[in-house]
């Protein structure tokens, strides 16, 4: 996974948190060349923004779609299948054994078919979650020791990477393979505004702590400068992997 991060700039993803397609076409233009990574999640998704992913990746972006699948392995499959088609970088499922099991299948199925390059991320446990809201939900373990369960399952699996919070991080890095890409929302520039966000990390403490790709949404579409909020946030990146001992 981590062979595909060429330079500091790659690990930025963007969220496109608009309401609709005129307004991400908009902020992709304002940023211009200073992001390579977006991610359209519900918002945007479920507004007409898929119909954004082939157009991205033909400008030479590449595209998170996290939509969370979960459902059936069938459908599941042939949604991955057409996630793939579209030609985006990752995709989001839940991770539930069978869920990732008919996704990885069908990841792998769409490689071999048409040369897709798409990568499934897990989401363990979502990070609303405290071991109450758990154990509400009928689970027996807390969040975090279901966290570790489902990460691990999810390598086992075939699973390219997890999506997880700053302070999971750490400990994710330690249990699983260094090819699992850990990708973390919750970024928090110093200084900018947490907005509703409780555990949040500056880009710095988030790379020293293994995460792969940060997720970065409202401090930089909601920036005076969204170009040169994603611009300190890749400088703050690049500095802080020019420290990081050499694992
Ligand atoms: O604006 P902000 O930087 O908080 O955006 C974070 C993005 O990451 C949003 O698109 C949000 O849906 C997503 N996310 C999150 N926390 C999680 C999982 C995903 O904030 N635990």
């Amino acid at each position: 996974m981590t062979q595909d991060i060429v330079t500091p700039r790659d690990r930025l993803i963007v969220a496109l948190d608009v309401p609709d397609v005129a307004a991400a076409q908009a902020m992709v233009a304002r940023l211009g060349d200073s992001v390579s990574f977006y991610k359209i999640g519900y918002q945007l998704g479920y507004a007409g923004g898929l119909s954004m992913v082939g157009d991205l990746v033909r400008s030479g972006k590449r595209v998170f779609v996290d939509l969370k699948l979960h459902d059936i392995g069938n459908t599941v499959a042939n949604g991955v299948a057409s996630l793939a088609r579209l030609g985006a970088t990752f995709l989001t499922v839940h991770a539930y054994p069978q869920t990732m099991k008919a996704a990885v299948a069908a990841r792998d199925a769409s490689r071999q078919k048409t040369g897709s390059s798409l990568k499934i991320l897990a989401v363990t446990v979502l990070t609303s979650y405290n071991d109450e809201d758990a154990h509400e939900a009928g689970y027996r373990l807390g969040a975090s020791e279901m966290v570790d369960m489902r990460a691990r399952q999810a390598q086992a699996i075939g699973v390219d990477g997890i999506v997880c919070s700053a302070e999971e991080a750490e400990n994710l890095r330690r249990i699983l393979r260094p090819d699992i890409a850990l990708v973390t929302p919750g970024i928090r520039p110093a200084g900018s505004a947490v907005g509703d966000q409780k555990r949040v990390m500056t880009p710095a403490r988030a790379i020293a702590s293994g995460v792969d790709y940060l997720v970065v949404g409202r401090p930089v579409i909601e920036a005076d400068d969204p170009r040169a909020a994603a611009d300190a946030i890749v400088a703050e990146i690049a500095a802080a992997l020019s420290e990081k001992p050499v694992a």
